[in-house]
């Protein structure tokens, strides 16, 4: 973070604050409640780790989290500004100020290069000089610098990983979240990656990662337990069904 002092301030608002969300989805004549009840605080400086089986309403929370989707009922406030009723123009601004997002497939343009992938959420605003320093200053923080310049379709599954991060810091956001980080990683790349996000945690942002991995998560708690604040929170069909401080609940 630019400031990161100011971030540890106790009268900073929580990065995100989930309050009674309601997830459901009217499909036709299928009616499904995907998440219900949700409370759910995340600071700067901490790093939750969301686990669950398949199908417990992972994705759908990161979505809301990150104002992607609104609630049915229910309200997710980012740096304290409550999101779920803004209309779609305006809840898209405060996503793209206050918001990164990782998700499992990442996607790049195939023939731009790593560094215009990189800033592809500026362009809306016009690309600066100093933007593009930023991208090649994050992109070299990831040991992805030497490959600015390449086109994307040559990269392989940890590039594409830390070039998103890179893209996700971009616009400097306090609430990164990450969709199943690991899906394309093997182990080393993966532990590689464990050690970058403890980092961005340890620098006073707020991460909530969905993740399947146990060794990845194991990972993540170990590392955390010197420099950040990580702990488990356990879905099980769209309910909250335990915290932990921590190691998984489950
Ligand atoms: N737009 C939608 N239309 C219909 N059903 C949906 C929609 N979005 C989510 N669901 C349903 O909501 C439930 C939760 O989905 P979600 O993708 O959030 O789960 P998840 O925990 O991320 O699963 P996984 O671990 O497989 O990624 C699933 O049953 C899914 O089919
Ligand atoms: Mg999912």
């Amino acid at each position: 973070m630019s400031d990161p002092s100011s971030s540890a301030s106790p009268s900073a608002p929580p990065a995100v604050e989930a309050r009674a969300l309601t997830k459901r989805i009217h499909d036709g004549r299928d009616r499904r409640v995907v998440l219900e009840g949700i409370d759910l605080v995340v600071e700067r400086g901490e790093l939750v780790l969301l686990r669950g089986p398949s199908g417990s309403g992972k994705t759908t929370l990161l979505a809301l989290l990150g104002a992607m989707l609104s609630p049915t009922s229910g309200e997710v406030l980012l740096d304290g500004e409550p999101t779920s009723r803004l209309r779609d123009r305006h809840r898209a601004e405060v996503r793209r100020r206050r918001v990164g997002f990782v998700f499992q497939d990442v996607q790049l343009i195939e023939g731009m290069s790593v560094v215009d992938n990189t800033l592809l959420a500026r362009v809306p605003d016009g690309i600066t000089a100093a933007d593009r320093e930023r991208a090649r200053s994050l992109l070299g923080r990831f040991g992805v610098g030497p490959l600015a310049s390449v086109a994307a379709r040559g990269l392989s599954g940890g590039e594409r990983q830390r070039v998103a991060l890179a893209r996700a810091l971009l616009g400097d956001p306090a609430l990164l979240l990450l969709d199943e980080p690991t899906a394309h990683l093997d182990a080393e790349r993966a532990d590689d990656l464990v050690a970058l996000l403890i980092d961005l945690v340890a620098e006073g942002r707020a991460l909530v990662i969905a993740t399947h991995d146990d060794r990845f998560a194991g990972e993540l708690v170990r590392a955390g337990s010197t420099r950040a604040r990580v702990r488990t929170v356990l879905l099980a069909a769209g309910r909250l069904a335990g915290h932990g401080e921590g190691e998984p609940t489950s």
